[in-house]
């Protein structure tokens, strides 16, 4: 079995009539199938190196077919499981998504359900091998790594996505990766920002009114939900739609229906949802600003997006990237960046996030007269952000880079979300953080502090190598640290 590739399927299914159907309607496709009856043999097939799409039946005789999935995930974490259900259930569809399934096939529908599924599984393993997964979104950091697992599992269900992040993180870019990517790429994608539409308009927006539905109804207006059909529809600040609206939205959601405003006939909503906020969703159903079963309903699938400041890896290709793109559409030719440029842009919060950076970069590349973008061609408001970042006592060695490898099951796929990502309640425009301005001038032993600290995370908390950098004896580096983190004479 090694040396497996995504061709090949593993079927689990006590019912021998199972495994005969399923190894005919993959084999006609051109995939390799192996069967086993419980979930022992699954096992001894994964220990053996199996390397395809897993299908398997929730009810075997030695295992709960759910449990055998988790277990099955800590061996091959990222190897997609299609789970064969009894009965078409919403629920069973939600919690085996939960436990890291990739899709669920009603076994009635097996004929016609099952080679697409498997089809898009196999997709799923070959752009997961792929290492910049999505066209146009650069990360390389190990927490957007995790990201685009998520979003990868997430791709042939129809289970309603979250997106969190701050303002400027890339939540449209990673809705519009889910519609591009998904089988729905075909269909339209449709955007609503629910902050950006008056309240009393915005029903009307989204399931649309028949003729004669109000004065002024002079036609029928289809509506988002009927705009998006066998698309995507993205619901951009979910956390802004009216509280008088959300009843609505939630019936789509868990019935797949709606009507129009003034209609009688009941529609099918063929979209997928993916809905996006950079607000703390929890404090608002705290306070009564959102319901909170459609808060459960939407956050089934999270995906959290991390500031960038959490994820500073990723600043020097993002940079390289949106210089490349600016230059390409101002007509200049190939710019590189200064190195004092990166360096700068590395050590800077981004309270904007990416938005804020390619923002700034567009501008620099504006600014720049020859091909190479220098500290001169960055705005005046960033420098001064910089210089004021700078200013604030740095703590002496700080933590590093937030870049922990996730664990094995999908981190953001939870019942109920406790957000990973801790949402602001303002967008922040203004790249100038609020902290108080210095009026004194920094001391001696103030630059002593960040000059030390500064060698200390170049040298990720090696003393020794930091001692290297400042070109002191470490027993000298020790001695300062000391004396620097004794009071204020
Ligand atoms: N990883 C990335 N790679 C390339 N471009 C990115 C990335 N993340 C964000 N961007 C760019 O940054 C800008 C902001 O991204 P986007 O609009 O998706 O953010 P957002 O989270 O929806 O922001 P807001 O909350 O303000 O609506 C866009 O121009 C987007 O193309
Ligand atoms: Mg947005």
């Amino acid at each position: 079995m090694k040396g497996s590739t995504g061709r090949d399927v593993l079927v689990i299914d006590d019912d021998p009539w199972i495994r005969v159907l399923v190894e005919r309607l993959l084999s006609s496709r051109g995939y390799a199938v192996r069967a086993v009856a419980d979930g022992a043999g699954a096992m001894a097939a994964l220990h053996d190196g199996f390397a395809g799409v897993v299908v398997l039946d929730v009810n075997l005789p030695d295992i709960d077919g759910t449990r055998l999935l988790r277990q099955m995930r800590l061996v091959a974490p990222d190897m997609p499981v299609i789970l064969l259900t009894g009965q078409a259930s919403t629920d069973l569809a939600l919690d085996s998504i939960r436990d890291g399934a990739f899709d669920f096939v009603d076994k009635v529908q097996l004929a016609a359900r099952l080679p697409d599924a498997v089809d898009h599984a196999r997709l799923q393993v070959e752009s997961a091998a792929q290492s910049a997964p999505f066209a146009g979104i650069v990360a390389r950091s190990a927490s957007m790594r995790a990201v685009f697992r998520a979003v990868q599992s997430a791709l042939p269900s129809r289970v309603p996505v979250l997106i969190r992040g701050d303002s400027g993180t890339g939540k449209e870019l990673i809705a519009r990766a889910l519609h591009v990517n998904g089988p729905r790429r075909d269909g339209p994608f449709v955007a609503v920002n629910c902050a950006g539409i008056p309240e009393n308009l915005l029903e009307a927006e989204l399931f649309g009114y028949e003729k004669g539905a109000f004065t002024g109804a002079t036609a029928r207006k289809l509506g988002r939900f009927d705009m998006a059909r066998r698309g995507t529809l993205f619901l951009d600040e979910i956390g802004d739609m009216p509280l008088a609206l959300q009843p609505k939205l939630l019936r789509v959601l868990q019935e797949g229906e709606f009507v129009r405003l003034g209609g009688v006939e009941t529609l099918t909503a063929d979209v997928r949802v993916v809905s996006a906020t950079h607000r703390d969703l929890e404090e608002a159903v705290a306070t009564g600003r959102f319901r909170e079963d459609l808060y459960y309903r939407l956050s089934v699938y999270t995906v959290n997006l991390p500031p960038l400041r959490d994820r500073a890896g990723d600043i020097p290709e993002l940079a390289r990237h949106f210089v490349r793109v600016c230059a390409a559409r101002e007509g200049k030719p190939v710019i590189d960046l200064d190195p004092r440029v990166m360096e700068l842009l590395c050590s800077y919060r981004f309270p904007g996030n990416v938005r804020e950076l390619e923002n700034l970069l567009a501008h620099a590349v504006v600014a720049a007269r020859g091909a190479l973008l220098g500290i001169a061609d960055l705005p005046q408001p960033f420098l001064r952000a910089v210089a004021l970042e700078r200013r604030k006592p740095a703590p002496l060695v700080e933590p590093p880079e937030a870049e922990v490898e996730a664990p094995r099951a999908p981190p953001e796929v939870r019942a109920a979300p406790p957000p990973a990502v801790e949402t602001g309640n303002g967008k922040p425009t203004v790249p100038v953080r609020s902290a108080p301005v210095p009026t004194s001038f920094p001391t001696l032993r103030e630059m002593s502090r960040r000059h030390v600290a500064d060698a200390l995370r170049v040298a990720a908390g090696n003393k020794a190598e930091a001692a290297r950098l400042l070109g002191v004896s470490r027993m000298t580096l020790y001695r300062t640290l000391k004396e620097l983190e004794e009071p204020e004479p």
